[in-house]
């Protein structure tokens, strides 16, 4: 299978696989699977489901890896009572000194708002925790959240929207996830040790099953041809050049930094809905973390 091209792709498989074997959720087919709990992976009409209740959560991954791209999964969050669940949006490598790239959607009781904790792995150490609400209920309707992903930066996006950017500053010593393949994944689970109102509030299994739904997941990377040479792999993805497959437009000059109204969207987003930065969590880094000061 050729590279990228994303919707495409998906709407092509989608329209192949319908008029061939008619199954339901062929739409996410081409693109993820069930990698835990297949019985609580949902396929309903148009939507996938992922369900958790007392006896087990659930979660799909990306059929393939990617080195470079933009992963969004449009979800409708769960509605009601969702406190001490987590439903997590996230690219992973793997390996000790793997990268991450996380969205954590943390539950609240009906009618308290959801928060968005953001974090980023890179070279196997995490502890980049950043929590925003939302301005908007994600529990009404589905939204668009996105990772972009390039040699250049990883931003956030919650509608387009950048939320959160982590920018390449490695000629000032500072780490930055590249050269190992990622996967895309989804998965909701019980965490109400940590997730709402730091613990306090319990997940009441009387209103289980708690179900986030997803309209689509939709991946434009370059995919990681595994089993070909490492080096080469990383050569054909990282390089400035367009892909042979196609226009590879995540690692476009444009996609290397911010437009002005993007920077502008960004300082809105975390002057209005930013609650907790760990930049400027002095009592667990006394010494901001180098990202920080860059
Ligand atoms: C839940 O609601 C409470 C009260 O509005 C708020 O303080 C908290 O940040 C919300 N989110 C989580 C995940 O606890
Ligand atoms: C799960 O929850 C249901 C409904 O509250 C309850 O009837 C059942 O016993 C629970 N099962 C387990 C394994 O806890």
């Amino acid at each position: 299978m050729a590279d990228s091209s994303g919707i495409f792709r998906l709407g092509f498989m989608f329209f192949v696989a319908f008029l061939v074997t008619g199954v339901r959720g062929a739409k996410f087919d081409g693109v993820i699977q069930a990698c835990w709990a297949s019985d609580h992976v949902i396929y309903d009409g148009e939507l996938l489901k992922l369900k958790l209740d007392n006896f087990s959560g659930a979660g799909f991954a990306s059929k393939n890896k990617y080195l470079y791209g933009k992963a969004t999964a449009e979800i409708k969050l769960i509605e009601g009572d969702s406190a001490g669940t987590v439903t997590a949006f996230y690219m992973s490598s793997d390996g000790v000194n793997h990268n991450e790239f996380d969205f954590e959607f943390l539950g609240n009781t009906t009618g308290e708002p959801y928060l968005v904790q953001t974090n980023m792995y890179v070279n196997g150490i995490g502890n980049r925790e950043q929590r925003m609400d939302l301005w908007f209920d994600p529990t009404t309707d589905f939204h668009a959240y996105s990772v972009l992903w390039n040699p250049r930066q990883v931003v956030f996006l919650v509608d387009d929207t950048p939320i959160r950017v982590y920018a390449n500053h490695e000629d000032s010593g500072i780490v930055f996830p590249r050269d190992q393949p990622m996967g895309v994944y989804s998965s909701i689970w019980n965490a109400d040790d940590w997730a709402t109102q730091g613990g306090r509030v319990k997940t009441d299994w009387s209103h289980a099953p708690f179900v986030a739904a997803y309209r689509e997941v939709r991946i434009d990377g370059c995919e990681w041809r595994a089993g070909e040479d490492w080096a080469a792999e990383i050569k054909r993805c990282s390089g400035s050049e367009w892909g042979k497959e196609g226009r590879y437009w995540w690692k476009e000059k444009e996609m290397e930094a911010l437009s002005v109204h993007q920077s502008h969207q960004l300082m809105w987003a975390r002057a209005k809905h930013l609650v907790y930065d760990y930049c400027a969590d002095a009592s667990r880094f006394p010494e901001p973390p180098a990202e920080c000061k860059a």
